[in-house]
């Protein structure tokens, strides 16, 4: 299903916890459509990053608004990439680390951050034939959103593609060690105060544990389609 100039342009979001396969699945989803991806956590890891490299303590809300002051954020999208520059300088494949990926969810909770970080997402939803991928798209960054998705999947599949993705990506890690971290990020993630991973009243829930990408991926063309 490729988009035509008949077809209207939607926003589609995809919520859901580290692990559950949204950014397999928004990739390929956006690719069968003809839209741009937009990879969420990449902005909250680009925040993440910023502050381990300028030794900023993570946890000071005022040295991450000075921090906020001083950084420039630039996202481009390209193919299936978010790429993301900060300061001039292109962070993507640092983002992944795992010591940023701990800070993100850190960060991630601060109101400044979130807010901060709100018409940089908003702005590409301007123009729809979008599919954007994070925590609270259905429910804060694009509430009016065509259709949305949450996915989900049990903490031990989550463990398990997590793990695979670790060792392709060269980093360590222990697969009880990558369950831990996966269970402390996702409470973090649910319990903060502002904009907690729920997913949004009007959300498609799909579990993604038994199923393939393609699986997932043909599930969302049918609620999408009807939208067209
Ligand atoms: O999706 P990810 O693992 O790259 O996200 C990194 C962190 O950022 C994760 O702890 C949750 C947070 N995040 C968020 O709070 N809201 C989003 N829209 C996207 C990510």
């Amino acid at each position: 299903m490729k988009a035509s100039a008949k077809t209207r342009r939607l926003v589609i979001t995809i919520d859901g916890p580290a692990g559950a396969g949204k950014s397999t699945t928004a990739r390929a989803l956006a690719t069968k459509l003809g839209y741009i991806y937009l990879d969420t956590g990449a902005l909250y890891r680009a925040v993440a990053w910023k502050a381990k490299v300028s030794e900023t303590n993570y946890s000071d809300s005022i040295a991450i608004q000075n921090l906020l002051q001083q950084m420039d954020l630039h996202v481009t999208l390209e193919d299936d990439t978010t790429r993301t520059i900060v300061d001039s300088q292109d962070v993507t494949a640092y983002l992944r680390d795992p010591e940023v990926t701990r800070v993100a969810s850190t960060v991630a909770a601060m109101p400044e951050v979130r807010d901060w970080l709100l018409p940089v997402q908003q702005r590409f939803g301007q123009t729809g034939g979008i599919v954007a991928e994070g925590r609270d798209m259905g429910t804060r960054v694009f509430p009016d959103a065509d259709v949305k998705f949450f996915l989900k999947a049990d903490l031990d599949t989550r463990t398990t593609r997590r793990y695979q993705e670790s060792r392709q990506a060269g980093h360590g890690g222990n697969q009880e060690d990558i369950r831990n971290q996966i269970h402390d990020r996702d409470t973090r993630d649910q319990s903060r105060d502002i904009a907690p991973l729920v997913p949004a009243a009007d959300a498609v829930v799909i579990d993604s544990s038994s199923l393939t990408v393609d699986e997932v991926v043909a599930t969302m063309l049918e609620s999408i389609s009807a939208r067209l």
